[in-house]
């Protein structure tokens, strides 16, 4: 398997009274250029799980694998994987330290200990991938920027260290919908173009769902559900009863097609609606 888990289990505070078990038994893989979803209520342990997917949480039981091997707790190893797994943390931009956003994203270049000539183009590279223009934003303060510019900046941070895998954990909080478009357009074009494994949470099924491959559905730190997308996204009361609620294009057309009209439900996409919908219309001229 290219990354996943078998039988991972996770409890923080062992043996302390607060013990709390955040994993429990978790196997899934996910391969090679998959663009993968985690989904689950909250407190349902995935941004435990995702810690555990580039090293940072260590099993309490079970394994963790990346690009066919187990990750172990050699040191040398684990820098190596952390820096071909790229972890973009849940609301990265609060964890800033830096005066200006280029030494935010230089940071893990130069911690590698490359030449500054090199650390400038990792940073050219970062900022021209996630569309933001050096010349305006290098010298600026990461405070000086808007909430979506921030979550770019945060990615770029991580993509100077030009991962294979780039994970994150609910990418789209507290963005609205222009940033979280722009944000999904980002997180396409890193997986088409440049064939970054992409590995994310989120409650916003929407866009998403749309550009789904595999998705694992998490309820108290158990997995529920594990398959691809088209099949997961159709079974719309086991999602309701987890709070997941659909995007309401989908809602639509499940209601459309518990009406009786043979409409496809896997739809995420006003485009795909109206698609939809146009071919009904084709059936009944
Ligand atoms: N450092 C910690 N120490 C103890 N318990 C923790 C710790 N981090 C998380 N937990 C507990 O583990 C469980 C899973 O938490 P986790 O943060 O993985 O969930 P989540 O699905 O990411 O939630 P959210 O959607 O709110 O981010 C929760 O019950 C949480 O309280
Ligand atoms: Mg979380």
């Amino acid at each position: 398997m290219f990354i996943g888990t078998e039988k991972l289990t996770h409890t923080y505070m062992p043996g302390m009274p607060y013990a709390k078990e955040a994993l429990r038994n978790i196997t899934f893989s996910f391969e090679k250029g998959d663009f993968a979803l985690i989904i689950g209520p909250s407190g349902s342990g995935k941004s435990t799980l995702i810690q555990h997917l580039n090293g940072l949480l260590r099993p309490s039981s079970g394994r963790v694998f990346f690009d066919h091997e187990a990750i172990g707790s050699d040191k040398h190893k684990l820098l190596q994987i952390r820096r071909r797994i790229g972890l973009v943390f849940q609301m990265p931009e609060e964890q800033f330290f830096s005066e200006t956003v280029f030494d935010e994203i230089a940071f893990a270049p130069r911690n590698l200990g490359l030449e500054e000539r090199l650390v400038h183009d990792r940073v050219k590279d970062a900022l021209q991938k996630v569309d933001l223009d050096a010349e305006i934003f290098a010298g600026r303060h990461p405070f000086q920027l808007s909430a979506g510019q921030k979550r770019l900046v945060a990615i770029a941070a991580v993509l100077s260290l030009e991962p294979e895998v780039l994970i994150l954990d609910e990418p789209t909080a507290g963005l609205d919908s222009a940033g979280r478009r722009t944000l999904f357009k980002l997180l396409t074009y890193l997986n088409r173009n440049e064939r970054l494994t992409v590995i994310i949470s989120t409650h916003h099924l929407d866009e998403a769902a749309a550009l789904a491959g595999p998705v694992l559905v998490l309820k108290d730190g158990c997995l529920v559900m594990n398959g691809l997308a088209a099949d997961i996204f159709t079974r719309r009361s086991e999602l309701d009863e987890l709070g997941l609620a659909l995007p309401p294009v989908t809602e639509i057309m499940h209601n459309l097609f518990e009406a009786g009209l043979p409409v496809n439900i896997a739809v995420y996409s006003l485009s795909g609606a109206k698609e939809e919908i146009m071919k009904l219309k084709r059936r009944r001229d």
